[in-house]
């Protein structure tokens, strides 16, 4: 005789009930109850499918399709009771089945598992926040170009190792990040594609002897296919993996951005200013604004790289084909999900607010010998020297106004000269920030037609 207690759903060969540690550490259904509407999605093919081909008749098909309906409706007004016995999102639907519709329901699991339910389930909720992402990166990429258009040709300094280096362009830094999100939204639609098969009918890992259409209920659910090897349908994680690592790359542009404006936002450079909706105050310092947002973000991608960490030693070394291993998946991806979207959107917000203060981005832009190499290459263009000496002679002329205390455009034409006599007026055309930017016309460049250039590619890509 079974225990009571014994699982109603496995129990069968159990002559007890689990013991409570045994409960807490199995049950996934504390966090696995956010696929409720995809595991219903999913079961409602499973059921049509099964009535299609005959294998269940249409009275228990139509009995089981109106219980789903009717446990949907309750578990999205709330009044659905979770029971951590039942373990998971699967058991508690079925069980709840039951009791609507009695016998009908114990039909809903033929031809089927858990494992390759879990799997369709998972990839339905992944799939949703794929094109979740991409909604938010189109989005914030229009933001970044709307800024880059606005301020194609408003002058600001360049940096490496965060040293100022050449003059650009507002325009072109906003386009740079546009890059980035833009091979990120490449990386989402991708991963989509590759993801999208069906692991339903792999049943528990084998198949099933059932006269099943696999093809139908990966139609119903928006796959492409079903997955073409019941061993791997069950037990591939891949698409979590690819999202994850898609987030963790997107993020980690994220967080430079978010450091970048940490930075500018600072009373040190004031390029930019947040506005009120994404900054605080402090409690003490009446006069403080902070870039809460901005560092929130910086610092939210720990958690992202760490879910997909932990998910690759989860994965790694598991035997094909199923383990409960597996079951630690769905947390990991429910946060970094959760914070990703909640970063993209802070980013997005942000972005949209914030303005560029062309005075400072300006100031800025002509201090720190910032068109060094522009007098260097008119040295090389005009009088014809090596690059080699023409950068040796700046350096020369660099420490010159250093020792002064003045910038390059405040030599003198006397002072110029006495580091290479051929140096004429014409020279100081070319120490201007706005006429370096201008210059650099290059494919990719920094000048302001340039960036409009890039601005129009990036517009037309994505109308
Ligand atoms: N809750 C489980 C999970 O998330 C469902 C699959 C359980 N399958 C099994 N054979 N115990 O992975």
């Amino acid at each position: 005789m079974t225990d009571k207690s014994a699982n109603t759903m496995w129990g069968g060969r159990f002559a007890a009930g689990p013991d409570a540690i045994m409960e807490a550490i199995n049950a996934s259904i504390g966090f696995d109850q956010r696929m409720a509407s995809q595991d219903i999605a999913g079961s409602r093919a499973h059921a049509a499918m099964l009535g299609a081909t005959g294998i269940l008749g249409n009275k228990d098909v139509e009995a089981i399709r109106e219980g789903l309906l009717t446990v949907l409706s309750e578990i999205e007004g709330g009044t659905f009771a979770f029971s951590t016995a039942l373990e998971d999102i699967h058991m508690n639907v079925e069980a709840r089945l039951k009791e609507i519709i009695g016998e009908p329901a114990g039909r809903l699991h033929t031809g089927r598992s858990r494992n390759d339910q879990v799997a369709t389930d998972f990839k339905l909720w992944v799939r949703d926040q794929f094109d979740a992402a991409e909604g938010a990166l189109l989005s914030l990429i229009a933001a970044l170009l709307d800024q880059a258009e606005a301020g194609a040709d408003w002058v600001m300094p360049g940096f490496t190792h965060l040293q100022t280096a050449q003059p650009v362009t507002w325009g072109h830094h906003m386009m740079a990040y546009v890059e980035m999100f833009g091979r990120d939204l490449s990386r989402v639609r991708d991963a989509r594609v590759r993801m999208n098969e069906s692991p339903l009918g792999a049943a528990a890992l084998a198949g099933t002897s059932f006269p099943i259409d696999r093809d139908m209920t990966a139609q119903a659910l928006g796959f492409e296919r079903p997955a073409a090897n019941s061993l791997d349908a069950v037990s591939d994680r891949d698409f979590a993996l690819e999202f994850l690592s898609t987030a963790s790359i997107c993020a980690m542009h994220l967080s430079r951005f978010a450091e970048e404006l940490v930075i500018w936002s600072s009373a040190q450079f004031r390029f930019v200013t947040l506005s009120d909706r994404f900054s605080t105050g402090s409690s003490i310092m009446p006069q403080k604004k902070n870039p809460d947002a901005a560092e929130l973000i910086r610092a939210k991608v720990g958690r992202i790289f760490g879910a997909n960490t932990a998910l690759m030693m989860v994965m790694k070394g598991l035997p094909l084909a199923y383990s409960k291993d597996m079951q630690e998946d769905k947390e990991q991806v429910f946060d970094a999900a959760d914070n990703w979207m909640l970063a993209l959107a802070a980013m997005d917000g942000m972005v949209r607010d914030m303005t560029a203060n062309r005075e400072s981005l300006a100031a800025a832009a002509g201090s720190g010998f910032s068109t060094a190499t522009d007098l260097a290459d008119w040295l090389v263009r005009v009088l014809g020297l090596p690059f080699r000496d023409a950068h040796h002679i700046t350096g020369a002329l660099v420490a010159m106004a250093e020792t002064q205390g003045c910038d390059l455009p405040d030599l003198t034409l006397e002072q110029m000269k006495s580091a290479h006599s051929g140096i004429t007026s014409d020279v100081f055309d070319v120490l201007g920030v706005e006429n370096s930017v201008a210059s650099r016309t290059s494919y990719g460049g920094t000048a302001p037609t340039q960036v409009l250039a890039q601005v129009a590619r990036w517009k037309e890509m994505l109308s």
